[in-house]
């Protein structure tokens, strides 16, 4: 298949981009690099040995994005671009909304007239709201902040479209939490400010860029007290994507959700000792209050996406930390402008 990857130059995305040429597929990336530094393509097409075709334009541009299906052929899209910082949308809640809803509506508008009918979209555990432990794909979806809230509306949204046009082929995708890196150290996870998110504030810790990592909180009903989360390797959520595109060609079903995690939890605290481990050396860290807004305890039960996609997560969390070492430790400053 020929397929348009939205968001193809951010983490999860070059990643997947990977995945698909890996797959056989041939990939068209279309990113604003609005948290993506342009220095990607040039790796990406060095790992691949392809040249990848890059349209550098915002998706809410209904005009580029009408323009672009009516000059490539496009078979499939996978929709990764979106903003994803929980506390900036509480900040921006229309600016959340306006992107991360307009690019789908543009996006789907053309595919609707230029007849594309496989759609992968990129959701998240976060729609299961204050509800994700074991999480199964049929628990009700809520949401706790505007970011949620636009997966979820996202979601419902595809839902009537698959309704509406039962031609169509969509998969919704609730990711745990991504991390790792491609084994090469040249593909990797770089956030444009401080990081939100544990495992790159860990890293840069071991690199030297912070000072330490604060934990937030160890008061929670889990063995050690720290937060509990699903890590996913990122490689594996990328096969993930190739499974699920695969399965929208031979499926009757015009939407299908699956969960995309390993079904074990691991503790802040764990995974900062694996992260150790993988360094050779203690760093450094502080336990503070809770994070406003955090859950004690999330992860899959990926039994769905297990039996039917053929997927499962392979990579261990000695592996996610030892891949996102190598990719910290190669690019101490994150990709070059
Ligand atoms: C967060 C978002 C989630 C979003 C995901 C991807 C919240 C409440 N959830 O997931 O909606 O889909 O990111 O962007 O923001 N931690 C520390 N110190 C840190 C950072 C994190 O102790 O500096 C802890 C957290 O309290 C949590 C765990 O590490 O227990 C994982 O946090 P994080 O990586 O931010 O992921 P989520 O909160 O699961």
């Amino acid at each position: 298949m020929r397929v348009l990857v939205s968001g193809g130059a951010g983490y999860i995305g070059s990643h997947t981009v990977l995945a698909l040429v890996a797959a056989g597929h041939d990939v068209v990336v279309v990113d604003d690099f609005s948290n993506a530094k342009p220095t990607v393509v040039g790796r990406l097409e060095a790992l691949t040995g392809r040249h990848i075709p890059v349209h550098a334009f915002d998706l809410t541009d209904i005009d580029k994005t009408e323009h672009l299906f009516a000059t490539d052929t496009i078979d499939a899209v996978i929709h990764f671009a979106g903003y994803k910082a929980v506390g900036e949308s509480v900040q921006k809640p229309l600016d959340y909304y306006q992107n991360n809803l307009g690019s789908t509506f543009s996006l789907v508008r053309a595919m609707q007239r230029h007849d594309v009918d496989k759609l992968v979209f990129s959701s998240s555990a976060t729609v299961y709201g204050t509800d994700q432990a074991g999480a199964t794909e049929d628990r009700p979806t809520f949401a706790t902040n505007p970011y949620g809230w636009t997966k979820v509306m996202q979601e419902q949204i595809l839902r009537d479209i698959a309704v509406a046009d039962p031609d169509m082929r969509i998969a919704l995708l609730r990711y745990f939490n991504p991390v790792g890196a491609h084994p090469s150290g040249t593909i990797g996870e770089d956030p444009s400010d401080v990081p939100n998110n544990l495992m790159p504030y860990i890293a840069q810790v071991a690199v030297g860029r912070r000072e330490k990592l604060q934990v937030f909180g160890d008061d929670y009903d889990t063995p050690d007290g720290t937060g509990v989360r699903d890590y996913i390797h990122v490689e594996d959520l990328a096969a993930g994507h190739v499974a699920a595109l695969e399965k929208l060609a031979v499926t009757d079903e015009p939407i299908s959700t699956w969960n995309l995690g390993s079904g074990r939890g691991t503790s802040v605290l764990e995974l900062l000792r694996a992260f150790e481990k993988a360094v050779g050396r203690e760093l450094p860290y502080e336990v503070v209050g809770r994070r406003a807004g955090d859950v004690a305890t999330s992860y899959a039960d990926p039994s769905k996406a297990n039996a039917e996609l053929g997927w499962s997560t392979q990579k261990t969390v000695e592996e996610m930390c030892a891949d996102t070492w190598r990719w910290q430790s190669q690019n101490p400053d994150g990709y070059p402008d």
